[in-house]
């Protein structure tokens, strides 16, 4: 079984659908899970899973730990906020601390694959290098990555076509009104971020076969 899990704070963004195109390319059975509205604590270093490989907090995240044990593989994705990971993502990751220890990576040999949405082409792949440094120190086994292109919030908020601060006047200056031809392309309009969601997913699939 595949554990899918989307990081973003947003149920149904280009991060969800795009680890949804992984997973549905795969072929194989799978479980998705969304950390939306999640409350996962970032680790507190207290040590307390150093005996047995068990975090000792106790939040939203001992259950997708959880899964994350029982699946053969795991497609994480997360969106990029202020240039990095965004907050959840990163506690959900930093947790698996609690899966190394004494020798033992509870992680050890499953399948990865890597799902990065970033709205900027600034702060490319943070994200990913993020999510693969984890995976790498968990020793999964990555199979590869998708990439999406974001999208600004500012475009839906109500307030782009006349904030200052915002992508949308950044983008296009001042507006009457937000068009559709000014939006970020939508992840299903993404022919480069399909390609590769589908052609990981589908190596995942063969990797998770050959292994039967
Ligand atoms: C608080 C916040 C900060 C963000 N900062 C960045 C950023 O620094 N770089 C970037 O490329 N996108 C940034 N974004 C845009 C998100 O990456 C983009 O909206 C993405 O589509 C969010 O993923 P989702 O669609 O799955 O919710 C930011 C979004 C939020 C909410």
């Amino acid at each position: 079984m595949i554990l899918g899990i989307s990081a973003s704070a947003r149920k149904s963004g280009i991060t969800s659908e795009a680890v949804k195109a992984v997973l549905q390319a795969s072929g194989m059975e799978y479980e998705y899970v969304s950390l939306t509205g999640k409350r996962i604590n970032g680790c507190i270093g207290c040590t307390g899973c150093a005996a047995d490989n068990v975090c000792k907090l106790q939040d939203d995240w001992n259950e997708i730990g959880g899964k994350m044990l029982k699946a053969e593989a795991i497609v994480f994705g997360a969106p990029n906020y202020y240039g990095m990971i965004n907050a959840l993502g990163h506690a959900c990751l930093e947790r698996t601390f609690s899966f190394r220890h004494r020798d033992v990576l509870s992680l050890k040999g499953k399948a990865g694959v890597v799902v990065s949405v970033e709205y900027s082409t600034e702060t490319q792949n943070a994200v990913q290098t993020y999510i693969t440094k984890m995976m790498h120190s968990n020793m999964m086994k990555i199979i590869g990555s998708a990439a999406a292109q974001g999208y600004s919030q500012c475009y839906t908020c109500g307030y782009g076509a006349s904030c200052g601060v915002g992508n949308v006047v950044k983008n296009h200056g001042f507006l009457e009104e937000i068009k559709s031809h000014h939006c970020p392309p939508r992840f299903d309009a993404q022919k480069e971020a399909l390609d590769q969601a589908y052609r990981v997913g589908k190596l995942l699939g063969a990797e998770l076969r050959s292994k039967k």
